[in-house]
């Protein structure tokens, strides 16, 4: 199967099944002309729902209760599908790409569609149904700024997936306090992956940027105004997994003084 048959699969398709869709082997020898998809298709019952302030995630003193873990895994089920198809946009808006960063990208897209069905696991044992919640629009209003692939790393890899630096361990630390251990190994296993997707995002903003720029104004520079730093941090700066996404040290000091 061509990548960009399986990502239209993934935007297109009626149901979960189709858009976890994971063939061990994909071509690329057709990419095609640049394609700039409008609006993912949903499984009936997972359709995008309007955001209202009311809808915050449960805070870290109420994770004593099943429900609010499972209010919280459902979320970031829902930003593991939303991240399985900003990437299937990518891979169709940048058909001329180099082809050792769509192949990366389509790893990451790989391990997203993973991180999809582990959450589902884990929140069927919590009796909870993905589409049970509502599920929001997220990253997919960002498409307007992902017009090039320095824009989609800058965006995607090194404001979102580096947040998830340190949410992961927090949530993770939090629902290990409360007595979830499954909840807890299951966010230790999103970071160590988030820490490659983030490596992706550093290795080939520096291979693409100017590189009379630094990478952090690269990055800056790549992102839409309301993207502030703070959207790329949690509420507190875990060092140590951006060092080993390989995060510059400058980038790590820009970042606390954010
Ligand atoms: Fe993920
Ligand atoms: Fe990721």
């Amino acid at each position: 199967m061509e990548i960009r048959d399986l990502c239209i699969q993934i935007l297109g398709g009626q149901t979960l099944e189709d858009k976890l869709f994971s063939p061990l082997v994909l071509t690329d020898e057709n990419p095609g002309p640049a394609l700039l998809w409008d609006t993912p298709s949903r499984p009936i019952g997972m359709e995008f729902k309007k955001h209202s302030k009311e809808e915050k995630l449960p805070p870290f003193h109420e994770h004593g209760s099943l429900d609010k873990r499972a209010v919280c895994l459902h979320r970031f089920a829902g930003h593991e599908l939303l991240a399985v198809e900003i990437m299937a946009y990518a891979l169709l808006a940048f058909p001329d790409s180099p082809k050792h960063f769509r192949k990366g990208l389509l790893n990451t897209l790989k391990e997203e569609q993973e991180h999809v069905r582990l959450y589902t696991a884990r929140l069927l044992e919590m009796g909870v149904k993905l589409g049970d919640l509502p599920l929001y629009k997220h990253f997919w209003s960002y498409t307007p700024f992902l017009n090039s692939p320095l824009q989609y790393l800058s965006v995607m890899s090194l404001t979102f997936e580096m947040a998830n630096l340190d949410f992961a361990p927090l949530y993770g630390k939090s629902f290990q306090r409360h007595g979830d251990p499954s909840s807890a190994a299951l966010m230790n296993r999103i970071l160590q992956d988030e820490m490659h997707h983030v490596s992706f995002g550093m290795h080939w903003l520096n291979k693409l940027k100017d590189p009379q720029e630094s990478s952090w104004d690269s990055w800056r520079k790549n992102v839409p105004e309301r993207l502030t730093v703070k959207r790329a941090k949690g509420f507190c700066l875990f060092e140590e997994h951006r060092r080993k996404a390989g995060v510059p040290e400058d980038w790590i000091t820009a970042m606390k003084k954010s």
